[in-house]
């Protein structure tokens, strides 16, 4: 991909170092502008529809964000037992109608594939913001944003996935992203909850799994934390016998290195104890921070 005007943004596989650092310059000139301006007058004819049928916090309030700082305009469509999708509506269809009223769609759906689905039948710009047990692209640039900012880039680190590795969507998109660079990748889940295999065969890099985060640990540099995830789980039952099976805390990161970052797409549950928000390695705020800049130059690069 040479340039990411007008295009999908559907899998972190779309993004090469080059389109990366492209977008990472944008955004550090995205954090500088708003810390002058507060918002800035870009996209002030575009049009955005945040088309959530997932809860979401962070990734619909910061794609709006992004969108009204660059002085664009937000329509949110998350009630969906009120829209049409009630009545039977497909996915195509809803698609194909809402692209007539705005100029990109940012799309969190539960099926894994509905972004690609939803890009086939649109003709404006779709933004996976997670399909399911898919991707979460955007998620996963916000996160190799961070350990730039925080650790001066991913080449030469070991970076730990820890947590519900099967039905993480950011952890497939962070993984895939990642396997561009120079890094260590540490797998540490639940037995049950390891990384699919259609992802791990997508990894050219090293990719070691451990039975504990205690054996992993003093090899890491990014410790990158997700929390079990209950939707995905089709008996409660499953969804119990692992709960609670980690958590990081000032105590469990005794081995770990002075100048390790813990990171988390959040929300959490309790995988990370909240004594941890004081410790300076906690760079979960942070990163939320780096999501607007982010998707402020995402925003700016496809409807450029
Ligand atoms: C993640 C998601 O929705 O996949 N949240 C987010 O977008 N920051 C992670 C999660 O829900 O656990």
């Amino acid at each position: 991909m040479k340039s990411l005007a007008g295009q999908d943004v559907l899998t972190a596989g779309q993004f090469k170092p080059s389109v990366c650092e492209q977008l990472f310059k944008e955004a550090r000139a995205m954090r500088t502008l708003v810390d002058e301006h507060g918002s800035l007058d870009r996209l002030g004819s575009r049009v955005l529809i945040n088309l959530f049928y997932e809860p979401s916090t962070r990734t619909s309030a910061s794609f709006a964000a992004a969108m009204l700082r660059l002085g664009g305009k937000v329509f949110p469509i998350n009630e969906i037992k009120t829209s049409s999708v009630a009545k039977g509506e497909t996915l195509e269809d809803t698609i194909k109608t809402l692209e007539q009223y705005a100029d990109v769609i940012v799309l969190r759906h539960p099926e894994a594939g509905s972004a690609q689905r939803a890009a086939a039948a649109a003709d404006i710009p779709i933004i996976n913001a997670g399909d399911g047990a898919g991707e979460h692209p955007t998620q996963a640039l916000l996160d190799l944003f961070t350990i730039i900012e925080e650790k001066g880039g991913p080449d030469g680190l070991s970076i730990t996935l820890l947590g519900d590795l099967k039905h993480g969507r950011t952890v497939h998109s962070l993984a895939r992203l990642l396997s561009n660079y120079d890094v260590r990748l540490n797998l540490v889940s639940p037995k049950t909850l390891g990384l699919p295999k259609a992802v791990r065969d997508d990894l050219s890099v090293s990719v070691t799994e451990h039975d504990s985060l205690e054996s992993a640990l003093p090899d890491t540099d990014v410790l990158y934390v997700t929390r079990v995830q209950r939707e995905r789980f089709a008996k409660k039952a499953d969804y119990d016998k692992v709960k609670g099976s980690y958590v990081v805390s000032p105590e469990s990161l005794v081995k770990a290195k002075d100048d390790l970052i813990v990171l988390h797409p959040l929300p959490r549950v309790d995988e990370i104890d909240a004594r941890m928000d004081a410790d300076p390695r906690a760079a979960y705020f942070r990163e939320v921070r780096n999501g607007l800049y982010v998707r402020m130059a995402l925003l700016a690069l496809v409807l450029g």
